[in-house]
């Protein structure tokens, strides 16, 4: 009997902002517990599955800083996924990035959850979401989310999800800075400055309520990342960075997760586009995007862009 190849499969994923992001002490397992809403934006990583030799291949902005071997969390999922389906990990990856690397927004992530749902229709094993996210959690803390997409709050050490209904586009600048960071180092550094005070409470519910509401003015009023004190702590030009969004007319900006990279709400996309021009204008990042949310989470898509 012939056994044909099957075609290759590729998935597009969005990156990650968080809209409020509370860090709770440190825990014995090292991770923190976190209350955070998560936000999916349309910057995208495309990953390609195929049957065939194992290896990495990595194209984009930053390939330097992504590593190509087993290392990459992309390929642990993919480790993990034939351990589950007890198959050989008989995989090639293509990663086409468009996520800034190391800037605070899951890409490594969303390759991984990316990979899951790649892996699932090239093999036929036809997991659904809600199946895959045991293994997501398992990977990292953000892996969870790219699956889903949309907006959700997390909860844990931000792998349990539950979706946050927004019907209301929003509309981002991103500022990408020129070097990422490192996110373990990130949360130590708010370890450190927090020293052996308590967390300041960060209620979540202004947020909820903001985005429901869908007035970008109001949800302005209620972003907050206790981790952008940490990041601007080791970036200080974050700071000239955050004051020169508001400057250029988005009405609020916060530092995406860990950091570097930086996302500014505006009123609306043509706001979005005006902001984004005078910010690149003032050399206080490396470039500026605009992107809106909510978007979906991994997806298959028909075809893949050129690398
Ligand atoms: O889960 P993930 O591998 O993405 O986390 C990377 C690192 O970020 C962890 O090793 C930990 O140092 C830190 N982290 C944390 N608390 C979380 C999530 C991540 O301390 N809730």
């Amino acid at each position: 009997m012939l056994s044909a190849v099957p075609p290759p499969v590729t998935v597009r994923v969005p990156a990650k902002i968080n809209l409020h992001l509370a860090v709770g002490p440190v825990r014995e397992d090292g991770f923190h517990d976190l209350v955070t809403v998560f936000h999916a934006v349309s910057l995208f990583d495309e990953v390609s599955v195929t049957q065939g030799e194992p290896g990495i291949e990595v194209f984009g902005e930053g390939v330097s800083e992504v590593p190509a071997d087993e290392t990459n969390l992309a390929w642990r999922a993919v480790q993990r996924l034939a351990e589950q389906a007890g198959r050989d990990p008989d995989v090639t990856l293509v990663l086409r990035k468009g996520i800034p690397v190391a800037g605070g927004m899951a890409g490594g992530s969303a390759d991984a959850a990316a990979t899951l749902v790649g892996l699932s229709a090239l093999w036929k094993l036809d997991l659904t979401r809600d199946e895959l996210a045991p293994i997501a959690a398992e990977l990292g803390s953000d892996v969870t989310f790219a699956l889903y997409g949309g907006t959700a709050l997390g909860t844990g050490r931000g792998e349990r999800i539950v979706p946050v209904l927004s019907r209301h586009p929003l509309h981002w600048v991103i500022a990408l800075h020129r070097g990422g960071l490192s996110t373990p180092r990130v949360f130590g550094e708010l370890d450190r400055l927090r020293g052996d005070a308590e967390p300041v409470d960060r209620p979540v519910e202004p947020v909820l309520e903001a985005i429901a509401g869908g007035d970008p003015r109001q949800l302005a009023l209620s972003l907050g990342n206790d981790l952008q004190a940490a990041a601007v702590s080791m970036v200080p030009e974050l700071r000239r960075t955050l004051r020169a969004g508001v400057d250029a007319g988005a009405l609020a900006g916060i530092v995406s997760g860990s950091g570097p990279t930086c996302a500014f709400l505006c009123t609306s996309a043509e706001a979005a586009m005006e902001a984004a021009a005078e910010l690149a204008g003032l050399g206080v990042c490396r470039t500026v995007r605009v992107a809106h949310g909510p978007v979906p989470g991994a997806r298959v898509v028909e075809e893949p862009a050129p690398p």
